[in-house]
Formats: C-alpha cells, sequence, structure tokens
C-alpha cells in the first residue's frame, strides 16, 4: 500500500512584520494563499524513515522537514514502524513559497493513517507549530489569515480572479536574515481579508496597501528582485509583490495571454515561472 499526495506551494498576499517577541520570533499578519504549483510526495509503508528526493537543492537526511514530520508522528504514535518518503520538487527551494512546509504538512496529515492510526487536529497543529511557523497553514487547504507567529489560522473565502504569474530567480533569501533586517512597524494588524476582497475588483487599491514589509529590506539585499517585481508591473500585471521573504516575486494579470507572454520572455531570460489560472482552488479545498 501507498498513498500519493500533492503538497501545493502558497504565495502571501500582504505581510506586516508587527513586533519582535521576547521568543525572538515575530508577531506577523499576512494572508496564505494557495497556487497551481506542487511537489509530489509518495507514502510507502517501510521499517524506517527514509526520504529520496529528485532535488539538488533539497536534503534528503534527517534535516529533511518530511524527515522530521514523520519522526514527530512516530513519536506521538509510540511506534517504531517507517516509511519510504518519495519527494519529487517542482516548488523551488528557499523561495518564499512554503514548498518544504507543504510537505512537511502532507507528511503529518496522511502517514498517521498509513500506519493504522489516527491524530487529532489539535495533535497535528502542535506537531506542526514545533516544526515551522507557517506548517500548521498547510495542514487545511485554503486562503488563511496568520497571525502570531503565523500558526493562529483564521480561513476565508478569497476566489481570486486573475492568473497569478509566478518568478523564480533562484536567489536563496534566509528568512531568519531577512527578519532581522526588517523593522517591525509596532502597529495594529489590518483588516488583510476586508482589503483582499475589495481589492479582487480594484486592483488598484492593492497597490496602494497591499504590502509586503520584507520588500525593503530585501529589495537593498538584492535590487533585481526590485527590478523584476517592476518588470512584471511593466508587463501588464495589476499588482505585483515579493512573497514571503523572497525570492519569488509574483504579478497578477487581467489577461491570461498577457501572463502567458511575460512569462516567456522570462523562461528565454532563464528565469523559472509558474501560472495559476484565474478562480484557482486546488483540490478539496476548503476540506477541514
Ligand atoms: O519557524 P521557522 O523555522 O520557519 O522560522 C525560521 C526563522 O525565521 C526563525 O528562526 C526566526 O528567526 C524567523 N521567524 C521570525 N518570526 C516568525 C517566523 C519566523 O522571526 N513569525
Amino acid at each position: 500500500m501507498s498513498v500519493a499526495l500533492r503538497a501545493y506551494a502558497k504565495i502571501n498576499l500582504g505581510l506586516h512584520v508587527l513586533r519582535r517577541r521576547p521568543d525572538g520570533y515575530h508577531d506577523l499578519c499576512t494572508v496564505m494563499h494557495r497556487v497551481d504549483l506542487a511537489d509530489e510526495i509518495t507514502l510507502e509503508p517501510a521499517d524506517r524513515i527514509t526520504v529520496e528526493t529528485t532535488s539538488r537543492e533539497a536534503q534528503g537526511d534527517e534535516t529533511n522537514l518530511c524527515f522530521r514530520a514523520a519522526r514527530l508522528v512516530q513519536q506521538e504514535l509510540g511506534t517504531h514502524n517507517g516509511v519510504r518518503i518519495g519527494l519529487l520538487k517542482r516548488i523551488p527551494v528557499g523561495a518564499g513559497l512554503g514548498g518544504g512546509s507543504s510537505d512537511a504538512a502532507s507528511v503529518l496529515t496522511a502517514l498517521p493513517a498509513l500506519l493504522g492510526a489516527q491524530l487529532p487536529d489539535a495533535v497535528l497543529h502542535r506537531l506542526a507549530s514545533r516544526l515551522g511557523s507557517d506548517i500548521p497553514y498547510f495542514l487545511r487547504r485554503g486562503t488563511a489569515l496568520a497571525t502570531g507567529r503565523g500558526e493562529i489560522l483564521q480561513y476565508f473565502d478569497l476566489d481570486v480572479p486573475f492568473t497569478i504569474l509566478l518568478c523564480h530567480p533562484g536567489i536563496p533569501v534566509s528568512t531568519a536574515k531577512a527578519y532581522q533586517a526588517v523593522r517591525p512597524s509596532g502597529a495594529a494588524p489590518p483588516d488583510l481579508p476586508g482589503l483582499l476582497r475589495r481589492g479582487m475588483s480594484d486592483p488598484g487599491l492593492l497597490r496602494r496597501e497591499l504590502i509586503n514589509d520584507f520588500e525593503p529590506p530585501v529589495f537593498a539585499m538584492h535590487p533585481s528582485l526590485r527590478e523584476l517585481r517592476d518588470g512584471l508591473l511593466h508587463a501588464g500585471a495589476v499588482y505585483a509583490s515579493l512573497t514571503g521573504s523572497g525570492s519569488t516575486v509574483y504579478g497578477f494579470f487581467t489577461e491570461m495571454e498577457t501572463a502567458a507572454a511575460a512569462a516567456s520572455r522570462w523562461e528565454a531570460e532563464g528565469i523559472r515561472t509558474s501560472l495559476t489560472p484565474p478562480h484557482f482552488h486546488p483540490a478539496g479545498d476548503g476540506a477541514a
């Protein structure tokens, strides 16, 4: 018996770093939204935990988040049964798309059943938070407002009527370094779901008000990322932004053809791209 899973990437729609906390993390306020780009994972019962990955960037050893997720499930269930994890990476690594986090969440949700057991949602959430701040979001499909260090989640309906073009320039950005460089606003969290709902029919509002606080410090470290963001706007995007702490930059396009033409131009320059169609929801989206 084996199971095959698709672990979708996310983008951040607005991201506010509010304050540094005594535990070294930062309180933030962001919306996370799935895009049509996914890793493929297979799980097969085995004597021990192993990870085989196609990616040269991702490690298949004990530091891999999938390995660590499987180990936490093993410990929680009090079992020595293992799993062979096959990981086909399509989501660029270190790109602000949550690829490793999505993979780990897929292992947390699917592995207990494969081992003939069940873990309550609250336990999965606790294990996910231990592994990383944005992993709890990936336990469920859909769009969510994330606060706290990213683990306090409110899912809400958001239909994005735009084609989303992702550009992956392949510049690794360290999340920890980006947090060190960002200046927390100290402000109250803004109403991102309200802004986004209004902005879906008024992209000018998004350009004015939907802000990612990582852009100033990350663009200062990597000016080519600002050029890429501005390039998306020149190519016809009605909104463009860095996702997370980068380095992926995305744009919203009203015409799919315009987005596809821009994608071809960047691909010809060696920049990887991916397209998400309008109204995209991954299969099973919204399921608890
Ligand atoms: O939780 P995670 O391992 O993904 O975070 C990586 C690093 O990013 C943390 O060690 C911390 O430096 C920083 N971080 C933060 N505030 C958050 C999330 C992450 O400062 N809310």
